[in-house]
């Protein structure tokens, strides 16, 4: 069966911006390795990339952002960066905001996305953990999620970010942020989202909300493991294209952002050129979750941060 190819299409934002919605994820990629991805992504057309305080290679896509600019027509604003701040900084967002943009040598980022629902203590490093090896985290009794967020959107008016969101959240702690007089709602959330995961629930909320959802680990983190999926594979056989390409198709025809990362030239290539899948093949792949249930990344946290609505403090 012949493919139709889809284009990367802009998605609006509830604050008015909006957001292409195919990304170059960026992490485990080393300095070099990050530098020549985000140039090969830039120059294959991608105007999203998707890095983080804690995959330290701020600096590197920074340079090659910057870079690309210098050398092309592309104007800044075209380009749509995000960056997230760590959950050890979550106390002083406006000194780890200017922390980031030092290192991507930016005036501002179009989306900073909180890393997590949970703070950590400061002081001690990226990934500050005890000596189990847990992250060690800040009570939510003494400073939630809902405070960090309070503080994160100042910098909105400031100019240093045009968005704001957060990271690995459920329904019930994002209707907590919807729901809270003072806070402007987030115009993105980011989260594990893949045929093993597909969050049905939360990317349905969000649609009804005007919230856009971000697909993280799209083809199952390291190893792309998903690739392997019968019902991907037979899917991909059907239209005559890669596992990665359904599974990214799958993704953006949800009306999700797809945020796929690779270091390889050819792969960085072929994840953003997408096609339009049948109604029965997204269906199809859609109901894969009932046969196989998986959550690749779980950071090791002595609290359940990504299922509990339990750890925000009530307002008072
Ligand atoms: N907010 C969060 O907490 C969070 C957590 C995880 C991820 N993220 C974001 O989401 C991005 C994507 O998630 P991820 O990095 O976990 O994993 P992913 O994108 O699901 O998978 C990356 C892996 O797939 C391989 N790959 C990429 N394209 C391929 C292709 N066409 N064919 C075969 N293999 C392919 C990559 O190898 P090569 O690089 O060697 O090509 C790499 O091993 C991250 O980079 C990051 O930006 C956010």
């Amino acid at each position: 069966m012949p493919a139709k190819h889809k284009s990367v299409e802009l998605l609006k934002l509830n604050n008015g911006f909006s957001i292409p919605n195919v990304a170059l994820g960026t992490w485990k990629a080393s300095p070099d390795d990050c530098y020549n991805a985000v140039m090969t992504a830039l120059k294959t057309g991608y105007r999203h990339i998707d890095t983080a305080r804690i995959y330290r290679n701020e600096v590197s896509v920074g340079r090659a952002v910057n870079d690309f600019l210098r050398q092309s027509d592309v104007k800044r604003e075209d380009l749509f960066i995000t960056t997230k701040i760590s959950p050890y900084e979550f106390q002083d967002p406006e000194n780890a905001i200017l922390a980031s943009l030092e290192r991507l040598q930016l005036d501002y980022v179009d989306l900073y996305l909180m890393h997590h629902c949970v703070a950590e203590v400061t002081g001690e490093g990226i990934t500050p953990r005890d000596e189990n090896g847990y992250r060690k985290h800040i009570s939510p009794e003494v400073f939630s999620y809902v405070d960090a967020y309070r503080l994160l959107q100042k910098l909105i008016n400031k100019g240093y970010t045009r968005s704001i969101g957060i990271c690995n959240i459920n329904v019930p702690k994002i209707q907590r942020l919807l729901e809270t007089k003072d806070l402007i709602p987030p115009a993105v959330v980011q989260c594990e989202i893949h045929p093993y995961l597909p969050q049905h629930e939360l990317v349905e909320f969000c649609k009804a909300n005007n919230v856009v959802v971000e697909a993280y680990s799209p083809l199952g983190s390291t190893g792309a493991p998903l690739l392997h999926d019968p019902v991907i594979v037979e899917v991909a056989q059907k239209y005559g294209v890669t596992p990665a390409c359904v599974a990214l198709s799958w993704a953006v025809a949800r009306g999700t952002v797809v945020l796929p990362k690779s270091t390889t030239a050819e792969r960085i290539k072929d994840n953003i050129s997408l096609i339009e899948l049948d109604d029965s093949d997204v269906s199809l792949i859609g109901n894969i979750y009932k046969r196989m249930t998986k959550r690749y990344l779980e950071s090791k946290w002595k609290i359940n941060v990504y299922e509990s609505d339990a750890d925000f403090r009530p307002p008072t």
